[in-house]
This record gives structure tokens, C-alpha cells and sequence, in this order.
């Protein structure tokens, strides 16, 4: 079995560029090897010494809604042996007594969790005090800045199902400019040697010219899918257009932008199709494309525990195992 070299452990992990080379090439090896382990074992417990993790407590805070990222972190977190307590349901804590998000931060701070483990809005003041924080935090996703676990899934799962990430072409398709999914995947992907091509409305393309600079842009969601090897389709995030005019109707989104059978017949018979979810059935994708046998985005999700699992591993610092 493969030997993880044990990299130096983050403090907290916001952003992907809080990872250093070694980190990702620990946490890609980690996650191989939990998956491996949890499929020939039924457990992870043997991969960590128990006593490391007996009596650890991770706090999770979800301030926007979130169904496969709070529930891969308890898992993940269950599967090493670490109890999880979490706040999601806001209108029924303290805030809607008119307590804010960063003094409710403070309050679960002084509990003592052993991490913190957060989704929240871009909220200037929070993240400068997620930064100054003595407890490890990991972030779950804030606004549409970043979603750093996610981008770790995705590489994860382009290096599982396509052998390697570098010189991968992966095509983003769909709403970008509000995808913090597509800001960690560009600064990820790029990162560990793979090409990126984007394909979206003009109304919700890339804000940061200069930060996707050397991604390919494709008018033709046809000319994309025939250069790629991985699709990354989006979800058009509705909540958050309200302050803006996209200029489009749903149906107009649909015949340019929706991935469905016609266009993955133009797909590579060995290319993959990724979504990070919660995928829309018929707005940016159709049920024929879901059950093609290259999508795989139920495999991104059953990943999301065993990544996770070695995001906790690094930030708490565990010792794995030689097996
Ligand atoms: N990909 C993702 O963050 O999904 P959830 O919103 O369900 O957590």
C-alpha cells in the first residue's frame, strides 16, 4: 500500500491558495486511501490512531443552505471518530433574536470545538475574523467567492475517473460568475496542470478578467464539449440574480446552455461529466445526460466523504497509518 508523507498541517482552510503543494499532494493521496480502505474495510478507524481523535468536537455553522457538504462533514467526521455538532437552522438560534453572525462566530468559539467547520455569505467582517481565528476553520463555501472542499472533490474525481488531472481539458459550462465552485476549481485545476474552457452568457460570465485570463472562452457550447475531456456544468443560481437583469429567459438558458443527450453524443465516449450540485433537472442539464453512463456526479458526492475525511486529517493533524 502507498505511504502518505505526511505534509505540515493548514490552519485554516478559506481558500485554495491556503494550500501549499504539499498539502494538495497529501490530501489527493489521503482521500485515495480512505476510499480504498473504506471499501475494503467498512471503516476508516483503523487508518487513524483512535486516541488522537477520542473526545474531539467539530462545530459546523451553515448560514446558507447545504444538503451533500454538511452531510459528507459529519460523515467524514463520524467515520474518524470525531463527535460533529452543528447549527444550520439560523431562524432558530440566536440570530433571529437579533444576535449577529460574527458574535454568534464568537459564542461558538468559546466553546472550544476543536474545528469549525463553515458556510456563510461574502461578509468583509467575517472573513477578516475567520483569518484571526485560534481554532482551525474550514470553509464550506462563502458567497460566490470560494468553495474550496468542493474543487478538492472535483480534481479528486477527474484524477479517479480520468487517471490524471494535468492536461486535462475541463469546459465550465453555465453560471460562473456566481460560482464560487468556479473560482476554487480555476485557482485548483490550474494549479495541478489542467486547461480550462469556459462556456456561459455573457450576463454571467467571469467578473475577474484578469483572473481567467488564459481560460479559453467558447461562444458554442458544441465547439467546447468537442474539446473536452471533462464537462463542469453549473447551477444557474436564481437566489442570486435578483438585484440583477440577466437578459435571458430560462427557456433561452436552456437551448443554448443545458447539456442533454444530443450534445453528449458529441462528447468523447471516455470523457466525464461533472456537476457539484445541487444539479436542476432540466435547466442545466437533462435526464438523459444524467443517466449517461459518464456522468458522475453521485461518485463526486460519495467522494465528498473520503476528500473530506483527509481535509480533517490535515487541519486536525492526524497521524495516518501505514498500512
Ligand atoms: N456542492 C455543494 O456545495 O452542494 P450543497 O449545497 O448541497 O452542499
Amino acid at each position: 500500500m502507498n505511504q502518505v508523507t505526511k505534509s505540515s498541517s493548514a490552519s485554516s482552510l478559506l481558500y485554495i491558495d491556503d494550500l501549499s503543494s504539499a498539502n494538495l499532494d497529501y490530501l489527493l493521496k489521503t482521500a485515495a486511501l480512505f476510499k480504498k480502505e473504506f471499501y475494503k474495510t467498512g471503516s476508516l478507524i483503523h487508518c487513524i490512531n483512535p486516541e488522537q481523535t477520542k473526545g474531539m468536537v467539530v462545530q459546523l455553522l451553515f448560514a446558507e443552505p447545504s444538503t451533500r457538504t454538511r452531510a459528507s462533514f459529519e460523515v467524514a467526521c463520524g467515520k474518524l471518530g470525531i463527535a460533529t455538532t452543528s447549527l444550520w437552522n439560523l431562524h432558530f438560534s440566536s440570530m433571529a433574536k437579533g444576535e449577529t453572525l460574527e458574535d454568534t462566530f464568537q459564542c461558538l468559539m468559546a466553546l472550544k470545538p476543536n474545528m469549525i467547520v463553515c458556510r456563510c455569505g461574502e461578509l468583509k467582517a467575517i472573513e477578516v475574523f475567520l483569518h484571526s481565528s485560534s481554532i482551525p476553520v474550514i470553509s464550506a463555501g462563502m458567497g460566490t467567492k470560494e468553495h474550496p472542499t468542493q474543487a478538492l472533490v472535483d480534481a479528486f474525481t477527474i484524477q479517479e475517473k480520468r487517471g490524471k488531472v494535468e492536461g486535462e481539458k475541463v469546459l465550465i459550462v453555465g453560471d460562473v460568475l456566481h460560482s464560487r465552485v468556479a473560482n476554487s476549481n480555476l485557482r485548483l485545476l490550474i494549479r495541478l496542470g489542467a486547461q480550462l474552457g469556459v462556456c456561459a452568457p455573457e450576463a454571467l460570465s467571469p467578473a475577474d478578467k484578469q483572473a481567467w485570463k488564459d481560460v479559453i472562452r467558447f461562444s458554442s457550447l458544441e465547439e467546447g464539449i468537442k474539446w473536452a475531456d471533462v464537462i463542469m456544468c453549473l447551477r444557474v443560481q436564481r437566489e442570486r440574480h435578483s438585484l440583477r437583469n440577466i437578459g435571458f429567459s430560462m427557456a433561452e438558458y436552456r437551448d443554448h446552455y443545458r447539456i442533454d443527450q444530443e450534445n453528449m453524443q458529441m462528447f468523447r465516449s471516455d470523457g466525464i461529466l461533472l456537476h457539484p450540485g445541487p444539479a436542476v433537472r432540466g435547466v442545466e442539464i437533462a435526464n438523459q445526460a444524467l443517466n449517461d453512463p459518464r456522468c458522475h456526479i453521485i461518485t463526486q458526492v460519495e467522494n465528498g466523504t473520503h476528500v473530506r475525511s483527509a481535509i480533517i486529517s490535515l487541519m486536525l493533524n492526524l497521524e495516518i497509518k501505514s498500512l
